[in-house]
């Protein structure tokens, strides 16, 4: 699995101190309230867990799963709600946790959803961004790590399903999606 990886561009290490980071700034601005945290699977599960655990305002947790690139690098531009949401985003502040933003076209899909669904706020926090490949006008309010645009995996992230257990995020040999 190892060898699949061109390079390593953040360590375990540096994404627990990034997520660290990002988990103090979300428990002083929701201060007072009570957010309904999303996780967008599957590749935000990793984040996800890692998240909650550092934030200290009382919250609730669902999960929703959309259609993303399947077994290959390029999106297909189609959005599809694969599993929905369990409660009510009525009146809810919502964060959606993302991995990583591309084109911007699920995230634009998903917070028109959430926001029609009648939610009182619709924030989101990515570990990672390639605003590089942005085909939609999209700006994440809490982001990670800027990465350059090359295919990564690791730390929830997939190429093929494959890899999501890297402890890191790294970037994926070319010739391991070229064969
Ligand atoms: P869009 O283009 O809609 O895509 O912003 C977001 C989703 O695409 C997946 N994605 C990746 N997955 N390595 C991955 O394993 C990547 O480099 C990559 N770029 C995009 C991801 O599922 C994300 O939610
Ligand atoms: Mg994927």
């Amino acid at each position: 699995m190892q060898n699949d990886i061109k390079e390593v561009l953040y360590s375990e290490e540096q994404i627990g101190a990034k997520v660290r980071e990002l988990g103090a700034k979300l428990s002083a601005d929701y201060e007072g309230r009570n957010p309904l945290v999303i996780c967008v699977l599957k590749g935000a599960f990793i984040f996800m867990s890692d998240l909650v655990k550092t934030i200290t305002v009382p919250l609730e947790i669902d999960f929703m799963a959309v259609s993303s690139y399947g077994a290959s690098t390029k999106s297909s531009g189609v959005v599809k709600i694969i599993k929905d949401l369990d409660v009510s985003v009525e009146g809810r502040d919502v964060l959606i946790v993302e991995d990583i933003i591309d084109s911007g076209l699920t995230l634009s899909y998903l917070i028109d959803v959430l926001e029609r669904r009648g939610s009182n706020s619709v924030t989101v926090v990515t570990l990672f961004d390639k605003p590089a490949r942005r085909t939609v006008s999209l700006e994440p309010h809490y982001k990670g790590f800027t990465l350059p645009d090359e295919f990564v995996v690791g730390y929830g992230l997939d190429y093929a399903e494959q890899y999501r257990n890297l402890p890191y995020i790294g970037i994926l040999k070319p010739q391991v999606y070229e064969k």
